[in-house]
């Protein structure tokens, strides 16, 4: 740029920050596909183990390297007990995305090697936090309910241990399937607020840990990640499938954002909110309790109607959460606890090919200013 002399990309909308091969979007199709696989044959086919290993090494594993995987992640699922302790000892009032940002702030000063950054050691950290983080969070939920938090079980898979630190209890095949693809469809989404976040912190080669701690602070905002929790409490406000179209023709009357509606690049639909509409719908009559699904599908109507907006991932994926227990005021830990497979990914794509993230600003403010300084 000449000087700052050109026009600015408001939010930066469809500006390409950098090339990647790990999930590909087309906004209007609407499509996504992680590394050239269709997001519903992925999560129709794979196992969240093969999608960690196909996002980070581009192939699906099968066979022995396939258990050989599962193993590994299985066996760092232990977090150190410091951590643990550290988590016990924040005040009931810290936000939950602010107590899990912490813990992996406290995790990367722990960690003798976490300046290295060599491509073996990328893979060794992002390996360790996502097998970590489900025990992080789960920790959380337990120690919110005075409970202790339950030891990971080696033998189950990566989902169904995850459900079970949550719940105490062995989950069944819908609930752990569920679960599973629920974090499939949310383990990564190119270039989205975090993991432009992460690339950003790569970008001037700070540390593996210090990009993690960006892009869990980028998600906690209720424009990206924090959203999801917003969607539950607005199904719980509104109350009723009759009052649904009311709420929203006073929320757009009152021009606020209705959480879950809305999408920076999908503008024809989300692939991933289609996907999670058939879970909750299964997921609620499963469970017998309907209500919430229905509010959802009342406010979609009621919103496609007045402004054709659609949903995005977090309006179907609340009333599933719900369903599947997670408790409210996590709902976005827990997406940051799979969004850590494609931010490691992104991490170790910016760190093969860097270079320092620095775009310009307009500026708008006074210039030539003098000051009456003393000769
Ligand atoms: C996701 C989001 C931040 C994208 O923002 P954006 O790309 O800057 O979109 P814009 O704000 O330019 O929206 C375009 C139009 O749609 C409207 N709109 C977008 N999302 C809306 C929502 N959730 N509720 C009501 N109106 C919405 C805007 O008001 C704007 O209307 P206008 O042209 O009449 O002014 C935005 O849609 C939003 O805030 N959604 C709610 C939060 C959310 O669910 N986030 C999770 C994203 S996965």
């Amino acid at each position: 740029m000449s000087e700052a002399t050109e026009r600015v990309i408001s939010g930066l909308e469809g500006v390409l920050a950098c090339e990647s091969q790990i999930a590909y979007i087309d906004g209007s199709a609407p499509e996504l596909s992680y590394r050239g696989y269709d997001i519903a044959d992925v999560v129709r086919a794979l196992s969240y183990e093969q999608v960690v290993f196909l996002l980070w090494h581009d192939r699906i594993p099968q066979g022995e390297e396939l258990r050989a995987f599962e193993a590994e992640l299985a066996s760092l699922r232990p977090v150190p007990q410091s951590v643990l302790e550290m988590l016990k000892a924040l005040p009931a009032s810290a936000h939950p995305m602010a107590s899990l940002r912490t813990a992996v702030s406290m995790l990367g000063a722990l960690d003798e090697r976490a300046e290295d950054c060599s491509p073996p050691e990328l893979l060794r950290k992002a390996k360790t936090l996502t097998a970590q983080l489900p025990t992080l969070v789960a920790a959380q939920a337990r120690l919110h309910r005075g409970l202790a938090p339950i030891a990971p079980d080696p033998s189950l898979s990566h989902a169904a241990n995850y459900a079970y630190m949550l719940s105490g209890e062995r989950p069944d095949v819908t609930t752990a399937r569920t679960l599973e693809t629920a974090l499939i469809l949310y383990a990564e989404h190119e270039t989205n607020a975090s993991t432009f976040a992460c690339r950003v912190v790569v970008g001037t080669q700070s540390d593996y840990y210090s990009a993690v701690v960006a892009g869990i602070g980028a998600l906690k905002g209720p424009l990206h990640g924090g959203a999801i929790d917003d969607v539950m409490r607005m199904l719980m406000d509104i109350g009723a499938p009759e009052r649904a179209a009311a709420y929203v023709d006073e929320a757009l009357a009152a021009k606020r954002k209705l959480p879950g509606f809305g999408h920076r690049v999908y503008r024809a639909g989300d692939p991933r909110a289609a996907l999670l509409r058939g879970m909750a719908q299964q997921l609620s009559a499963a469970r017998g309790d309907e209500k919430w699904f229905a509010i959802a599908t009342a406010a979609e109507q009621r919103m496609r109607q007045s402004k054709g907006i659609i949903p995005n991932v977090d309006y179907y994926a609340a009333p599933v959460f719900y369903h599947l227990g997670v408790p409210l005021n996590l709902f976005t830990n827990v997406i940051a606890s799979t969004r850590i497979v494609g931010w490691s990914a992104h991490i170790m794509e910016q760190y093969a090919n860097n270079r320092l993230i620095r775009p310009r600003a307009l500026y708008t403010g006074p210039r030539g200013r003098k000051l009456n300084v003393a000769s």
